[in-house]
C-alpha cells in the first residue's frame, strides 16, 4: 500500500483522490441480446408457451443449477408470490423473513393474505440469525423466507434443520444472489423454492423478470398455474381455471435477452468475486471498519458489499461516507435507510384497499422501532460499496488506498 498517499490531505478537505480516474464502465448489452431479440421476433410470436426462448432459458438455467424445474414469470417480487402461494401459504399464516429486505419479499407474504413477521439479522453477516427466527415460531407460522442479501448466503444449514424440525416451508429469496454459494450448494436450491429476479439492477437483467427453482413437481405445478391465470398449457388439458391465480408471465421477449445475459453470468460472478474478495481482504485491519462477515461455507457473489463503520473510532457514518466518496470511491451511506418493518405500509398497517387486512388477523404482530435492533444498527452504520463486472485491478488498488486514507486519518482525528 502506497504510505504516501495516506498521509495526504484528505479530498473532502481540498486534497488530491485517491481514486483520481472513473471506475470501469462497459456494456451490459449488446450483439448477442440483438440476435436472440431478432430470433424471438422472427418466430411470429411473443408468448412463452409457444416460441423457443422462454423454452430454452428455463432448461438453460435448470441445468446451470442442478434442478428439475424452472418456472419463469415477470419479476422476482412474482416470483416470491408465485412461490409463497404455490408452498401452500394461506390467510393468516405467518412467514418470517429478514429485517433488511426489498418490498417484494414482503408483497409477497402479504398478496397471499399472510403476515410478515420480520427476524433480527446476524450484526456481522446481515443475514436472518437462525436463534432470532426460531424464537419467532408460533402455531400460525407457514414458512421461513431467508434472504441472502448482497449476494451472501445465509446459514441454510440452521434454516434448513429448523424448517424440517417444525414441518414449515422453506423460500429462498435469490434476487441478490445469482450463483452465491453454501457449502458447496448453490442458494436456490436448497430450500423448497429459490426465487430470482431479472430486474435491471440484478447481476443479469432482462429489464424485469423472474424465475422460481424447485425440485418439488407438486410446487412446480402450482407454480405454472399460478403464474398463468391458472390455465393450463398441457397439450389437450381442459381451459377451467379451478383456483384464484395471477397473470406474471415472462414474454419471449425477456427470454431472450435473459438467455443472452445467461452467457454472461459466469464471467460476471468471476469479475464481482475479484473485486469483491480483494476489497474484503484489504479492508481488514483498517481502523474504525468493521468488513462484512460470511457464514461457515460462504461463497459470496457480491451484489455489492456493506461494512460496518465504528463510529467512535472514524466519527459520524455519514460523514465517513462523504470523505469516501470525495475521494472518488463509489459508496453511499448504507444500503436501505432503515429496516424494512418501519416502512409506513407496516407503521400504518394499511393492508387491501384501504383496510388492514390481512395485517387485522394479527394483532399481535406490531411494527415498531427497536424490533430488530441489530437490523436498525446496521441501517444507522453502513456503508454500501458498488461492485460492477467491469471494475478493474486499478480501481480496487485505488479504492483501498482510498480506504486506506480516511480511516487512518479520520481515525487519527478523534
Ligand atoms: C432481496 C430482494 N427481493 C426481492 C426483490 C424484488 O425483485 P423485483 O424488483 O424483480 O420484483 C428484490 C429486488 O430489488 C430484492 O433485492
Amino acid at each position: 500500500m502506497p504510505q504516501a498517499q495516506t498521509l495526504e490531505k484528505l479530498a473532502i478537505d481540498g486534497g488530491p483522490k485517491a481514486k483520481p480516474t472513473p471506475y470501469g464502465m462497459g456494456k451490459r448489452f449488446g450483439t448477442e441480446e440483438l440476435a436472440q431479440l431478432k430470433e424471438a421476433l422472427e418466430q411470429q410470436t411473443l408468448f412463452y408457451a409457444k416460441g423457443s426462448k422462454t423454452k430454452a432459458f428455463r432448461e438453460r438455467f435448470a441445468a446451470r443449477y442442478g434442478v428439475k424445474h424452472v418456472v419463469t414469470c415477470s419479476s422476482g417480487t412474482a416470483a416470491l408470490h408465485i412461490a409463497v402461494a404455490s408452498a401452500g401459504i394461506k390467510p393468516g399464516d405467518e412467514v418470517i423473513t429478514a429485517s433488511i429486505t426489498d418490498m417484494g419479499t414482503c408483497i409477497a407474504i402479504l398478496q397471499c393474505g399472510a403476515i410478515p413477521v420480520f427476524a433480527d439479522l446476524d450484526p456481522h453477516t446481515y443475514t436472518m440469525d437462525p436463534a432470532a427466527v426460531e424464537k419467532l415460531i408460533t402455531k400460525k407460522t407457514a414458512a421461513i423466507l431467508p434472504v441472502h442479501l448482497t449476494g451472501a448466503p445465509c446459514e441454510m444449514d440452521a434454516f434448513k434443520q429448523l424448517a424440517a424440525r417444525r414441518s414449515l416451508k422453506l423460500i429462498e429469496d435469490c434476487a441478490q444472489s445469482y450463483h452465491t454459494g453454501y457449502k458447496r450448494q448453490l442458494c436456490g436450491t436448497i430450500g423448497d423454492a429459490g426465487c430470482f429476479s431479472l430486474n435491471d439492477f440484478k447481476h443479469i437483467s432482462a429489464g424485469d423478470a423472474g424465475m422460481v427453482l424447485t425440485n418439488d413437481d407438486e410446487l412446480a405445478h402450482r407454480a405454472e398455474l399460478f403464474a398463468d391465470k391458472c390455465y393450463d398449457r398441457a397439450p389437450n388439458a381442459e381451459r377451467n381455471p379451478f383456483s384464484l391465480a395471477m397473470n406474471y408471465r415472462m414474454c419471449e421477449l425477456h427470454a431472450a435477452v435473459a438467455l443472452a445475459q445467461l452467457e454472461k453470468l459466469d464471467g460476471i460472478i468471476a469479475a464481482r468475486r475479484r473485486f469483491g474478495d480483494g476489497l474484503h481482504a484489504g479492508l481488514e485491519g483498517l481502523p474504525g471498519i468493521h468488513p462484512q462477515r460470511f457464514v461457515e461455507g460462504a461463497r459470496p457473489s457480491y451484489w455489492f458489499y456493506l461494512l460496518r463503520v465504528d463510529e467512535k473510532v472514524l466519527g459520524p457514518r455519514d460523514k465517513v461516507a462523504e470523505a469516501l466518496a470525495a475521494e472518488g470511491l463509489r459508496v453511499s451511506a448504507g444500503y436501505v435507510p432503515y429496516a424494512t418493518y418501519l416502512h409506513k405500509i407496516f407503521r400504518n398497517r394499511s393492508g387491501f384497499g384501504g383496510t388492514e387486512w390481512p395485517f387485522s388477523l394479527a394483532p399481535h404482530i406490531r411494527y415498531e422501532p427497536g424490533l430488530c435492533p441489530n437490523a436498525e444498527a446496521i441501517c444507522a452504520d453502513s456503508i454500501q460499496v458498488g461492485i460492477n463486472e467491469f471494475y478493474t485491478d486499478e480501481d480496487l488498488a485505488q479504492t483501498l488506498v482510498g480506504f486506506r486514507k480516511v480511516a487512518t486519518q479520520l481515525a487519527a482525528r478523534s
